[in-house]
């Protein structure tokens, strides 16, 4: 089959495009023929040999995937050859072929397309879990999420407002704004022209926000500190900015603030069943129309190195989704 291998810890060029022997279906695990396949982050990370989970090179990178069930392993209940799925392999997906436990594979609609599929899991998955069961947010509160227009922000922005919430999106640039907006936000900040915490401040009638949604950190983490109110909750999703923050505890003690660590790929293997409770979730938000993933490029398997400069250089909106 063809595939995407990464042959040593490095930046995307290490990728190429290869063709390996198809894994096998051991046990409790399923085969799935690849349709459509996430890019996340994380990949580069985990290409560069700097992500939180190691894989030893060569491997082929590629957490989320979706496509159709082509063989079920032994013990495998619930699916059968020819389901449409999506499916978190843990890595191998930028693959013709891929295998996922089959607790990590989960039917979808008829009506969704692959690449939404593809598009899910991770985004949604991460925003779901982390915003309801990490941070509380409840109804009526007020949420602030950076980085708005990316991967999990903007699923970030959904899933605030499916769940009740007045949604504050900060992203750099009016474009990007504007997909925030379309996407749900009740008010956009751009941090690159706008003070944050003025205007949040402004928005919120002095108060400040009662939820961070943080995949950024940096300078935007610090001016989050400074316009949440008290008994606020920030929850640390990512460092796309580069640099990890470090907060002041004396801040956190005189507004009772709670800074939450939070790792969805680790709930997979912790509490696989929350996971995908909230997955469930998702999708039955999805087939109401309250969820509408956003796949700003699509590009052949081949060009996965193109799909990580994409979000290395801020190009794409949502998700960035590669094809076999
Ligand atoms: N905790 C978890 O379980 C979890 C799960 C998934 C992802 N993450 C993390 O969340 C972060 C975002 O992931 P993603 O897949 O959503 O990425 P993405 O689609 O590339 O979005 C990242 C966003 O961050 C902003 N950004 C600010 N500074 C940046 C910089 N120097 N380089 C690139 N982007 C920058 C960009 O928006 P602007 O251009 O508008 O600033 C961009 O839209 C990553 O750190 C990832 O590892 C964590």
């Amino acid at each position: 089959m063809r595939a995407v291998v990464c042959s040593a810890f490095g930046d995307p060029s290490v990728l190429t495009s290869a063709e390996i022997a198809p894994p096998v279906v051991a046990p409790g695990r399923v085969l799935i023929r690849v349709r459509a396949a996430g890019v996340n982050f994380a990949d580069q990370l985990l290409i560069a040999g700097k992500y939180q989970e190691k894989h030893e090179p060569p491997f082929v990178p590629g957490f989320e995937v979706a496509g159709e069930v082509l063989e079920c392993g032994d013990g495998v209940e619930g699916f059968a050859p020819g389901d449409r799925v999506m499916a978190m392999p843990g890595v191998g997906g930028w693959a013709e072929l891929a295998v996922a436990d089959a607790a990590d594979v989960l039917k979808i609609p008829d009506a969704m397309p692959f690449a939404e599929a593809a598009a899910f899991p991770v985004a949604y998955g991460t925003s779901h879990l982390g915003l309801l069961d990490r941070a509380r947010l409840a109804p009526g509160e007020v949420l602030l999420v950076h980085g708005a227009a990316g991967g999990v922000g903007l699923t970030a922005v959904e899933v605030g407002k499916a769940a009740g919430a007045l949604v504050i999106a900060t992203a750099g640039g009016p474009d990007k704004l504007a997909v925030a907006t379309r996407h749900g936000a009740d008010h956009a900040i751009d941090y690159k022209s706008e003070d944050v915490r003025t205007r949040v401040k402004e928005l919120t009638g002095g108060r400040g926000v009662d939820v961070v949604y943080d995949p950024v950190g940096g300078a935007i983490f610090d001016a989050s500190l400074r316009c949440t109110a008290p008994d606020g909750r920030i929850l640390v999703v990512g460092f796309a900015s580069g640099t990890v923050p470090a907060p002041p505890a004396n801040v956190l003690l005189v507004k009772n603030l709670t800074v939450i660590g939070y790792w969805w790929g680790a709930y997979r293997k912790l509490r696989p069943q929350a996971v995908r409770d909230s997955l469930f979730e998702c999708l039955r938000w999805w087939e109401e129309g309250r969820l509408r993933p956003h796949v700003s490029q699509t590009l052949p398997l081949d060009r996965a190195a193109q799909a990580l400069g994409l979000l290395k250089d801020r190009a794409a909106t949502g998700k960035v989704v590669l094809i076999p």
